[in-house]
């Protein structure tokens, strides 16, 4: 079986990547040239563990190619994903003139039966626009050759979008035909195995799955922040609360980790866009943009717990940060709370130094020039009054006691991600700030 995916961030190059290890013939498409260039050398453009072994193997095997012309790409294809960029545009929705000139391309130069699939997270109503797109070049030409669409939203975590893929909860499918329903299910039949369902669905019905599962992700992480607030006005410890709440299998464990505010490039902008999309229709979406206000104000709790902690007085204060990324195993600033706490942290004068293990490059190009960047997490500890934990990598976890105490000017930590004991913090002399854990 032949494909090609166009596009090669994180969904196309994870999604094409995968396909290939299959045994299926993939070919990864991209205008840019050095993106490119650089992807047939092994050089991958997004740090995804895992993914440079993969792409480097699947390469030496044959069945993984980049290239930068779509129509090559067509020849023989069974389906075509469509998985490029859809950024906000001014007024803040998707922005499809890519997805649609890609649409546009695959009219200009098929020359048989093709799936057409959209993988990039698009507006509800989108796959009519993209069948609309192929069928206008289609007739410019005056060519009669069958194609069919799909809507298939991907599911995959950055930092863990490997093994999703191979090992899916399940694959959303919502196609035209039965003829695009049979090419899509032989492609997934290898993930398919232990019950890992496939759902086949209208297609608005799949572009709405993507939004609302996203949105009810974000709805118990913003539920929770709540929560764990609350925890700290009436002293209720919220780890306890998760664990009590989180053993009901009607609720689950997972996503209601209380922190500081869920970022990165999907939550904020698909609760957006769900918000936007049902306001069109005049049905304002309450719930949501609640979650979206708590989300905003949560971003700001750790800089006001600071601040509350040196009496409104952070001027001159040295804040060293642990983590920048909007969340471990990734480089991706994208909505990172951290960019907010340093801004409101910086506005009061305070002095930061910072230390990410894979993000502060990102960092450095999204962030005040003011703050300075450390070589490892105990060099931004020299003099500092106090610290931040943002973002909860592995290498955070466990802290030396001895080499802070010696390092910092003033022993206080104030904990983002809860991943430290309170009472291990406060035996070794340190004052310990979490969220929703009341002292
Ligand atoms: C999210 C979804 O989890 C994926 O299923 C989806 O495919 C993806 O968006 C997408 O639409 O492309 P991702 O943005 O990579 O994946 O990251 P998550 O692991 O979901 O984390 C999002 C944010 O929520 C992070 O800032 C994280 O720190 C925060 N979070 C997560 C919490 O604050 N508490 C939790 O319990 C879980």
């Amino acid at each position: 079986m032949k494909i090609s995916i166009v596009g090669t961030g994180y969904v196309g190059l994870v999604t094409g990547t995968c396909f290939a290890d299959t045994g299926v013939n993939v070919t990864c498409v991209d205008i840019d040239e050095k993106k490119i260039n650089n992807l047939k050398k092994g050089i991958v453009p997004i740090y995804e563990p895992g993914l440079e072994t993969m792409i480097k193997n699947n390469v030496e095997k044959g069945r993984l190619h980049f290239s930068t012309s779509l129509k090559e790409s067509l020849d023989q294809a069974e389906v075509i994903f469509i998985a490029v960029g859809t950024p906000p545009g001014e007024d803040g929705s998707a922005d499809l003139s890519y997805v649609l000139a890609v649409a546009s391309e695959i009219g200009r130069h098929m020359t048989q039966s093709i799936v057409v699939v959209t993988k990039s997270t698009v507006p509800i109503g989108t796959s009519k626009k993209v069948r609309a797109a192929v069928k206008a070049e289609l007739d410019k030409r005056n060519a009669d050759i069958p194609f069919y669409v799909a809507s298939n939203p991907e599911f995959l975590k950055e930092g863990n979008a490997i093994d999703d893929f191979l090992k899916p909860d399940r694959i959303v499918v919502g196609t035209d035909s039965e003829d695009a329903e049979k090419v899509i299910r032989r492609l997934y039949k290898p993930f398919l195995l232990n019950n890992h369902p496939i759902l086949f669905m209208d297609i608005p019905s799949a572009e709405l799955t993507k939004y609302a599962a996203n949105s009810m992700l974000a709805t118990k992480i913003s539920f929770m922040n709540d929560i764990a607030n609350l925890c700290e006005l009436v002293g209720a410890d919220v780890n306890m609360v998760r664990k009590g709440i989180g053993s009901d299998s009607r609720i689950g464990n997972k996503f209601i980790y209380p922190g500081i505010g869920y970022g990165g490039s999907c939550f904020p902008k698909d609760v957006k866009a769900i918000i936007r999309t049902a306001n069109s229709y005049n049905y304002p979406l309450r719930l949501l943009e609640a979650v979206e206000n708590v989300n905003e104000d949560q971003k700001k709790i750790m800089a006001a717990k600071v601040k509350n902690y040196f009496n409104n007085d952070i001027k001159g204060k040295t804040i060293a940060l642990w983590g920048l990324s909007f969340k471990p195993n990734t480089d991706d600033m994208r909505e990172a709370p951290s960019k907010v706490i340093i801004k409101e942290l910086v506005e009061a004068g305070a002095k930061i130094k910072a230390y990410d293990p894979v993000a502060m490059d990102e960092a450095k190009k999204e962030v005040e020039d003011s703050i300075t960047y450390g070589q490892d997490p105990y060099d931004v500890l020299i003099d500092a009054d106090a610290l931040l934990l943002l973002t909860e990598w592995p290498e955070f976890r466990i802290p030396n006691y001895k080499v802070m105490s010696k390092l910092m000017n003033h022993k206080v930590v104030f904990d983002g991600r809860n991943i430290y004991d309170m009472n291990e913090m406060n035996e070794n002399g340190f004052d310990y700030f979490g969220i929703g854990r009341s002292q």
